[in-house]
Parts: structure tokens; sequence; C-alpha cells
């Protein structure tokens, strides 16, 4: 049992007397000495402060942000090769819990999560943040360095930890209590990379969306332009024909559940039929919401598994319902999709010039083979970090347009089958809940407010907020059993207004409308098997 708040008070009390928490902060450029490392500022940020960004890379595009609480802000670079290295950050609270927390990246980036870092360093983690070991949000920096790809395949989070604590342990005096981990897509799979390899990381992950079997999933993100051709291929649907397949699919599968509310709670119970969208023979055109029978593979084709070489799973289907989700029809927009060009371009095969358009099963074979940087990331023992006593907590929205969260359950069975657990040993160290209505890591029509970022909180309660839920769980041995979300109004909390909350179940429990009460409040859901 820890308490935290006389950790907070004690370390509160040491800061002041010394000098000072402001001249502390300005001394510790001077103080550090960390090999391999060039300190480039220490300095005080007083709460309120409207903080920019003006040496980020411009595609990071990290807006202004004001933070609620005083911190230190270092920032540094360490050397992780002799071509390659990281920018990182620590942000260490005024009024320090005595905990440490590390944020990840998202996409093929090398940008700092300062959203993430705010939400937590407001909570007060020491926290920290790094760039991935490259700058922008573009691939092109692994062309021809293995080493950038190991810092962005494990290499990043790791030494931004090491560091991070050391940095937290000479500023305040004394070591962190619990080591916290936050991140989603990429960063859900830098959380479980940690768990996977390096299990004294941390005490409590929290991973959600995971780009977990990260060489497939390319292959799999890749494939979709291949399936719908350019804009006014025979193959491609316009965004008008989607919205006609979302509402079909709506149709056919909302109301599983026991409620048509435009959230499906299970899609994997749903097994979509586009047929009956075909247009009439009599009225053959398809410049309506009608589509054709080569139209129909093409949608038969998304909401199924891919498959490979030999017969072998790629990576399973896209989950229906997402459909209207993200830059409209992300996948379907008759592009190639950037991470997936890019990462075959200049992580698999040094090739400026590969052409995604020609991507085939020989491809998917080859880049699982290569595996960069060991990136794949799909180890199903987790048994260090049980051992250690680490808790893992890993979320995924049922909406998500970008990683189908139909892999999440796939990499839950995995660890069990892995492991020999079923998932009721499983829940001591690792539980996995799915978010209904939920895009990807953010936004979504369901009840998608659950505290994953600082955008996304609707209360601080541990029942309400996944970074709670998971110290709680490492600090007082009470683990979540549901994770109850919110629904704002339009969309936003600033209007303050709750349009709905529905608690989210443990998987491989389900949530169903018991017909009775009313759909807007939790209690008229519940969880079975
Ligand atoms: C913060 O500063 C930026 C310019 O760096 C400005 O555009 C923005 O309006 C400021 N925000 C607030 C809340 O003052
Ligand atoms: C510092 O860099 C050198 C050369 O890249 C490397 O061999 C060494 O392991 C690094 N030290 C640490 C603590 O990372
Ligand atoms: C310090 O943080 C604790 C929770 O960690 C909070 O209860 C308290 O109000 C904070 N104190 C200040 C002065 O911000
Ligand atoms: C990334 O940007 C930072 C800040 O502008 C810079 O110090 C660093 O050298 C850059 N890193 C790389 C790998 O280009
Ligand atoms: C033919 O189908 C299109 C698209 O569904 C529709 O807009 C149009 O009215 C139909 N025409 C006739 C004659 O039914
Ligand atoms: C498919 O089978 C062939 C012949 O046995 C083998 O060479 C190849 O590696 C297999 N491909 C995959 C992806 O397993
Ligand atoms: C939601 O949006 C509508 C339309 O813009 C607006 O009239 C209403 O005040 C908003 N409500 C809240 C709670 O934000």
């Amino acid at each position: 049992m820890r308490f935290p708040l006389y950790a907070a008070l004690f370390s509160s009390l040491a800061v002041a007397a010394q000098c000072g928490f402001q001249q502390q902060c300005s001394k510790l450029a001077s103080k550090l000495k960390i090999e391999n490392a060039t300190v480039w500022f220490a300095e005080y940020v007083a709460a309120g402060t409207n903080l920019s960004f003006p040496d980020a890379h411009p595609t990071c595009s990290p807006g202004p942000l004001t933070v609620g609480v005083d911190f230190c802000r270092v920032a540094l670079y360490v050397a992780t090769s002799s071509r390659s290295g990281i920018s990182m950050e620590a942000w260490l609270p005024r009024n320090w819990t005595g905990r440490f927390l590390s944020t990840g990246n998202g996409g093929l980036n090398g940008c700092l999560s300062y959203d993430d870092m705010a939400y937590t360093v407001e909570l007060g983690f020491s926290t920290v943040g790094a760039n991935n070991g490259h700058n922008g949000t573009s691939g092109t920096p692994f062309l021809n360095n293995p080493d950038v790809v190991e810092d962005f395949g494990w290499r990043s989070v790791h030494t931004n930890v090491v560091v991070g604590k050391e940095i937290s342990r000479e500023f305040y005096g004394k070591k962190h209590t619990k080591s916290y981990y936050l991140g989603c897509s990429t960063g859900g799979r830098q959380g479980f990379k940690s768990a996977q390899s390096f299990p004294d990381d941390f005490d409590g992950i929290v991973a959600g969306a995971p780009a977990l079997d990260f060489n497939n999933l390319n292959s799999w993100s890749g494939h979709f332009y291949l399936l719908t051709g350019a804009p006014g291929s025979p193959t491609y649907l316009t965004p008008e024909q989607w919205t006609a397949v979302h509402a079909d699919i709506m149709a056919q599968c909302d109301g599983i559940d026991g409620y048509v509310d435009g959230i499906i709670e299970d899609p994997s119970l749903c097994h979509y039929r586009p047929e009956s969208l075909i247009c009439p023979s009599t009225n053959a055109t398809n410049s309506g919401t009608c589509i054709t029978g080569t139209q129909a593979s093409t949608v038969r084709a998304v909401f199924s598994d891919l498959y490979g070489e030999n017969g072998t799973l790629v990576y399973p289907r896209m989950q229906p319902g997402s459909e209207l989700l993200g830059t409209p029809y992300i996948y379907y927009s008759g592009n190639p999709f950037q991470y997936s060009a890019d990462w075959f371009r200049y992580a698999v095969y040094n090739n400026p010039d590969w052409d995604p358009a020609t991507l085939g099963p020989a491809d998917y074979a080859a880049s699982d083979a290569l595996n960069p940087a060991d990136i794949r990331t799909w180890s199903g023992d987790l048994s260090a970090a049980r051992e250690r006593g680490a808790k893992i907590l890993h979320w995924h929205g049922l909406q998500d347009q970008i990683i189908t969260s139909d892999n999440s359950p796939r990499y839950y069975a995995h660890v069990a089958r892995t492991m020999g657990l079923p998932p009721r040993e499983l829940d001591e160290f690792y539980r996995f809940f799915r978010i209904s209505g939920l895009g990807h890591c953010t936004g979504g029509p369901g009840a998608v407010f659950v505290g994953q970022a600082r955008d996304h909180v609707a209360s601080l309660e541990p029942e309400q907020n996944v970074l709670m839920a998971v110290v709680r769980w490492v600090e007082q041995g009470k683990a979540p059993e549901t994770i109850l979300g919110t629904a704002f109004v339009n969309g936003t909390a600033s209007g303050g207004e709750v349009a709905f909350r529905r608690r989210h179940c443990r998987y491989p429990l389900r949530n169903v409308y018991t017909g009775q009460g009313n759909p807007k409040e939790p209690g008229s859901w519940k969880c079975v098997v």
C-alpha cells in the first residue's frame, strides 16, 4: 500500500528545504551527468504559461498548450549509436506524487506527445517523452539507417525511460515509487514491446489500440489501396456509397446487442453481407448509393481476413462499423496509405521508388521475415512482466478505422495459449477492454471518454479513467472490472453536457442491453459471457 499524498508532501518539503523549486530547476542542466547525452536546457514553467514548440518538426505541428501546474522542463539529446539518437524531454512537477510515467508516439512519427505529457504532469507524474529517434511524421529517416529503425522499434522508449528515471531521481533527490506507461496506436505497441522485452521498465502499462504484429499491420493497411483502386476504378466506392454501406451494416448488426443506437457493442458477432446493396438490374447506374457486384466484392474483401502466401493469416479483417470515421474513409480513399508505403520504402526495401500499387503476398512474407529491429511485437509470453508484478491495461476502440480492433482479441488469445492461462488467471495481471463506439484512440459516437487522453477525460475516478485505474491496480491491488465511459453532447467535454454513459466490459465478456431501463444509463446494460 502506498500513500501518494505523503510522498507528494515529503517531496515538496524536500524541494522547499533546498533553494526553491525554480532555482533547483535552472541548476539541473549543469548537474546532470548522463552518458552520451547533451542537455539543451532546463527551464521552469509556471502554471498557466502558454507553451509553444518552435523547435518541433513542422509535420509534428504541436499546438501551443497551457499546462495547469508548475513544472521543470528539461530537454536533451541522447545518442543511441554513432548514427542515431533521441530527442527527449522530462517534465518534473512541483507537486510530485512520486510516480514516473513515459508517454509514447503514433504512426511512424518522431513527435513528442506533448498533450499526453501535459495530461500526466498535471496529475503529478514526473513525465517523459521522446521523438522515437527521428523528427517528423515521415518514414524517410529510416532509409539505409537500421539504427534509426532500431530506435523506432524499441530503443527510443527504453532509453527515454532509463535516462528519464535518472533525471527524476537527480531532481527530486530520490527514486520514483512506481513507473507507468501511457500510449495509443504505435504508442500501444510500444507499451506491449516494453512488457515483452523490457519488463523492468514499468509497473503499470496502459496500451491502447496497439499496432501489434507490426509488419503484417503495414501489409494489411497497404492492401486497401489494391482492393479499391484509384477513384473511378470499377472496384472503387464513392464516399456516398460507403455511407450506404455503413447504414446497411447498422441495419444488419446494430440490434445484436439489444439496442439500436449506431453503436455495435460486439463487432465480432457482425458478419456483414453487402449483396442487398447491389443495384437492381433494371437500373444499372451506380452513381447513387447502390453498388455493382464488383464493388460488393471490394466490400466483402475489406471485411474479410487477409491471407498471404500458403494461406497464412496476415491480419484480421476490418471490423464493421468504422466506415464513417477519420479523414473521410482513409483506407477507402483510393490513395496509398502513407505509413505503409513509407515502411516498405524506407525500412523494408531501402528503395524510395518502390511502388505501393505493387504490394502483394511476396511483400507481406518478405517484410515479416525481415522484421526490421524486431518490430513485430507479437510475443505471447508476458511472464517476465507478470513475475515482477506489473499490470497491463489493454484497450481498443471498436470503431477503430486504422488498426482493426479484431486484432486485439487475437493477441489476447495468443497470450492465453502461449502462457497456458485462462482469462481468469490472465485477469491477475493483464486485462483487455473493448470500448464500443470509439474510433482510433479518440473520437467516435460511443461513450469514448475513458481518460485515455487529455481531451478525453470525464473523470479522474479509477472507474472512469484507464490511467487512474492502472495506478490503483498497481498501488492498491484493486483491478478494474469495467471501464465506465462517457459520451458528451457534440463529442466535447467543454460543453459539459453528458449525452450518455456506458460501462465497457472486460474481454471476453460483451455488453448487452437488458431490455429494461433507460439505455443511456450504464445500469441498463450488463456484461455477459
Ligand atoms: C498561445 O500562443 C500562441 C502563439 O504562440 C497563440 O497563437 C495562442 O493564441 C496563445 N494561446 C493563448 C491561450 O493565449
Ligand atoms: C553511449 O554510446 C556508445 C557508443 O554509441 C555506446 O556503446 C554506449 O553503450 C552508450 N552508453 C549508454 C549508457 O547508452
Ligand atoms: C498536489 O497533488 C495532490 C494529488 O496528487 C492534490 O490532491 C493536491 O491538491 C495538489 N496540491 C497542489 C498545491 O496542487
Ligand atoms: C530533431 O530536432 C531537434 C530539435 O530541433 C534537433 O535537436 C535534433 O537534432 C533533431 N534530430 C534529428 C535526428 O534530426
Ligand atoms: C437508379 O438508381 C439511382 C441510384 O440508386 C437512383 O438515384 C435513380 O433514381 C434510379 N433510377 C431509377 C429510374 O430507378
Ligand atoms: C510458402 O511455401 C513455400 C514452399 O514451401 C516456402 O518457400 C515459403 O517460405 C512459404 N511462405 C510463407 C510465407 O510461409
Ligand atoms: C452542441 O452543438 C449545437 C450546434 O452547434 C449547439 O447549439 C449546442 O449549444 C451545443 N451543445 C453543447 C452542450 O455543446
